[in-house]
């Protein structure tokens, strides 16, 4: 029945329809640049699939993940010995934060080291596994990630925006520190102490005045700490220092209904993001917030397209025009159907129940 359900919805239709045959979410079928498949957004998008029972469209893309990791082992082993021997480690063979849809990587000068797709990618795992993976394929990819998380969780690195390669990021060590505790119930016990020796580092550096920061040695908040209550559940709704992050982040980042990035964010002159704006749709409907959930909902439905498409960005009041427009005629319109932004608003629907 769940099924029937969740086939009716246009936004989990559109999901299914942009899924590659190899399992692959595309990022986005309409703009140029994104005719790949990222870790990151795939891994929310597998968990929107689950939360509305398709779980086989879930678990292509996580097999899909699996193999595009354990191509690439050799890498990462050569980097893990070279981290254990106390030699540098390249960041150019470090898994990439996006493959081909054929699940290959496309050599070039993208800023591929982002840790946090691959604790999102364990964490979305561990929610769709029942337990404890079997020998096979997945496992040895599974291990392979946590072993790699483990050991540079706390490697400066591009974050989620793919900007601040120099930076410890408080969302990517949280991400990875979600993965890590993913990992202990999909693996076992392994790699308990890195998940939390990780999470211990964002509550001593990733907090500054009673309030968790976008990086270490920074000041601002970013609207993706939203996702360390939902979903990752590293703190409650109710903690403290996550609830004045929340309100820093609503007062700061909310501009006309929609949420932006970071204050200082000058990208596609730093509009809204419908993704973040549904997410923290998603969190207030897990805390019990319909009615708050709702509102944020509502912007964001307001946002689509005639086909009904949900745009990545959309400038508010605050975007910079000159930036606005340099970005448009250098890349096109903003990605007019974004799978991740579909995906953050099947998660809040579902919650709302
Ligand atoms: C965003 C990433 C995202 C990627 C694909 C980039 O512009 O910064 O967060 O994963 O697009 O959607």
């Amino acid at each position: 029945m769940r099924h029937a359900i969740a086939t009716q919805d246009a936004d989990v239709r559109f999901l299914l329809e942009h899924q590659h045959p190899g399992g692959a979410y595309v990022a986005s079928p309409d703009f140029s640049q994104y005719p790949y498949a990222w870790v990151r957004d795939g891994a929310f998008v597998a968990h929107a699939l689950d939360a509305v029972g398709e779980r086989a469209s879930a678990e292509r893309f996580h097999a899909w993940t699996a193999e595009a990791v354990l191509a690439l082992e050799v890498d990462v082993r050569a980097q893990l010995a070279a981290r254990a021997a106390g030699r540098p480690v390249d960041h150019a063979r470090m898994l990439p934060a996006r493959f081909r849809l054929d699940g290959t990587v496309e050599a070039g000068d993208w800023p591929d080291f982002q840790v946090d797709g691959y604790g999102q990618w364990l964490w979305s795992l561990g929610t769709h596994a029942a337990g404890p993976l079997p020998a096979g394929r997945m496992r040895d990819a599974a291990a392979l990630v946590a072993t790699y998380l483990a050991a540079f969780w706390g490697e400066p690195c591009y974050d989620a925006w793919e900007e601040g390669r120099t930076q410890q990021h408080t969302s990517t060590l949280a991400s990875a520190a979600a993965g890590l505790r993913a990992a202990v119930r999909l693996l076992g016990a392994e790699h308990a102490a890195a998940a939390e020796t990780a999470w211990a580092g964002v509550r001593a550096r990733g907090v500054v005045d009673g309030v968790f920061v976008k990086a270490f040695g920074r000041r601002d908040v970013d609207a993706s700490l939203v996702w360390l209550a939902t979903p990752f559940a590293l703190v409650r709704d109710d903690d403290p220092v996550f609830r004045r992050t929340l309100v820093r982040i609503e007062d700061e980042l909310l501009v006309d209904g929609g949420l932006r990035r970071y204050r200082a964010d000058t990208f596609y002159g730093g509009g809204a993001w419908t993704l973040l704006t549904a997410g923290l749709a998603w969190h207030h409907a897990c805390a019990g917030r319909a009615d708050r959930a709702q509102s944020l909902l509502a912007w964001v439905d307001a946002q689509r397209r005639s086909d009904g498409g949900l745009p990545e960005q959309v400038p508010v009041a605050t975007s910079d025009p000159w930036f606005l427009d340099w970005w448009t005629r250098r890349w096109g319109p903003s990605a007019a159907r974004l799978l991740w932004s579909h995906a953050m608003v099947v998660l809040a629907r579902s919650a709302l129940g």
